[in-house]
């Protein structure tokens, strides 16, 4: 194994009986939250009045911010931490999906250092990693997907520059979160096969390409895919299974914690980087259904190049139990894969999702110039944009 530092400073709590623990937790990182949510959907399942009467009982005074969208506008967190100037907060609660966790970010980000565009501060842009700090931020995840409420990342759209990027600092790491499962119950079929489509994917970055040297992380890792293969299709068939439920949401915060990578040799986010060129290009997309499209592609990719052929027919092995040599292992995952995506309604074309063609060579570039630093993209970089993402 290799060496590796980790820090997790997220306080979870798991379970529906966890709000007053939660709300206990969060009145002690200050007295006036300034609580953040998006287009409506929380509100409209009682799911925020559920939590802020419990902050409210903790001791805390609340002001709201409603509207985030899904994939953030750098100039809604703009507005949102002038407002919570205005009301004098002192932290930030996110009640929401990942567009909500990572847009509190963006907004505890600049409260804390007094700046009133959090664009320049994302990669490839003057400032980036050059964020001083953050007030404190508290999480209450409603989707099961992204991880945010124990990531340093926040990833942050701007349709009027050049698309999506990403913040990433440690102090955005949220320091309490409470994960009810009951609340996911709410979500639609779609939003529920991107957020498991999403979490596959966190695994597969760091699985594919991070080299033999961690078998603990190999094992956790496959425990985390597992859980998603039989667990979505008993969660679409039953949404208000909170067990199964349950067993995604923590599959979701497991495939993201840095746990999922430690003591690999290294973990490059390809998908991810052509997944933020594809929803710059079209920012209606939701991230895991990008994800999802990309994979049959991208694992054949791998294959034709001689890359992980050893890492795939593991996969194969574990997830699938197949035998048979390396290649026919490797070959069978993604078959087997396939037809799991297929099954549960993730499988489809860029073409089916409104791209086309023409537009590959400019996704491909954002791609590559956005997240550049990573050797993979690089050697992506080096090929034709159709072989990329076709
Ligand atoms: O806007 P509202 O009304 O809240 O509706 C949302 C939205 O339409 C809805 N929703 C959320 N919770 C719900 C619900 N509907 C019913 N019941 C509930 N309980 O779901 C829709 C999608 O929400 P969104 O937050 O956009 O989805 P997700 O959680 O997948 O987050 C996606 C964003 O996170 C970024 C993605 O790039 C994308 O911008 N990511 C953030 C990461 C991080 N911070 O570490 C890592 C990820 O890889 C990802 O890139
Ligand atoms: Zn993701």
């Amino acid at each position: 194994m290799n060496s590796f530092a980790i820090y997790t400073p997220t306080r979870i709590f798991f379970g529906p009986d966890q709000r007053a623990s939660f709300a206990e937790s969060a009145a002690r990182l200050g007295k006036h939250a300034f609580v953040v949510t998006g287009g409506g959907s929380v509100e409209r399942l009682g799911y925020l009045k559920h939590v802020t009467d419990a902050l409210t009982a903790a001791g805390v005074t609340i002001s709201y911010f409603s509207g985030v969208e899904p994939n953030p506008e750098a100039a809604t967190i703009n507005r949102a931490a002038a407002q919570l100037k205005a009301a004098g907060a002192d932290f930030v609660v996110a009640v929401g999906g990942g567009s909500v966790m990572d847009a509190a970010k963006g907004i505890a980000a600049l409260a804390y250092t007094g700046e009133e565009d959090i664009w320049p501060f994302v990669i490839g842009e003057s400032r980036a990693f050059q964020l001083g700090g953050a007030i404190p931020i508290a999480a209450v995840p409603t989707t099961t997907a992204t991880a945010s409420e124990v990531t340093p990342f926040a990833v942050i759209s701007n349709r009027a520059a050049r698309g999506k990027s990403i913040l990433i600092a440690e102090f955005l790491k949220p320091q309490a979160a409470w994960l009810n499962p009951e609340y996911t119950t709410g979500l639609s079929p779609v939003t529920t096969q991107d957020g498991a489509a999403d979490i596959l994917s966190h695994i597969f970055e760091s699985y594919l390409l991070g080299g033999n040297e961690s078998p603990l992380a190999d094992r956790y890792s496959e425990g985390v895919i597992h859980t998603v293969i039989e667990t979505l299709p008993r969660v679409l068939e039953n949404p208000a299974d909170t067990a199964a439920r349950g067993d995604l949401f923590w599959a979701s915060t497991l495939a993201l914690n840095d746990y999922q990578k430690a003591g690999r040799s290294e973990s490059q986010f390809v998908l991810h980087a052509i997944e933020h060129a594809l929803s710059a290009h079209q920012p209606s997309l939701a991230h895991g259904r990008g994800l999802a499209t990309l994979y049959p592609a991208y694992l054949r990719w791998l294959l034709v190049n001689g890359r992980a052929q050893d890492r795939i027919a593991q996969l194969g092995e574990r997830i699938f139990g197949l035998t048979g040599t390396e290649q026919e292992r490797a070959g069978g995952f993604i078959a087997r894969f396939e037809d799991w995506l297929a099954a549960n309604g993730l499988l489809q074309s860029l073409e089916e999702l409104g791209f086309h063609e023409s537009d590959y060579a400019s996704i491909a570039n954002y791609a590559v110039t956005t997240y550049g630093d990573g050797r993979e993209l690089d050697a992506l970089g080096s090929l034709p944009a159709s072989e990329i993402v076709a």
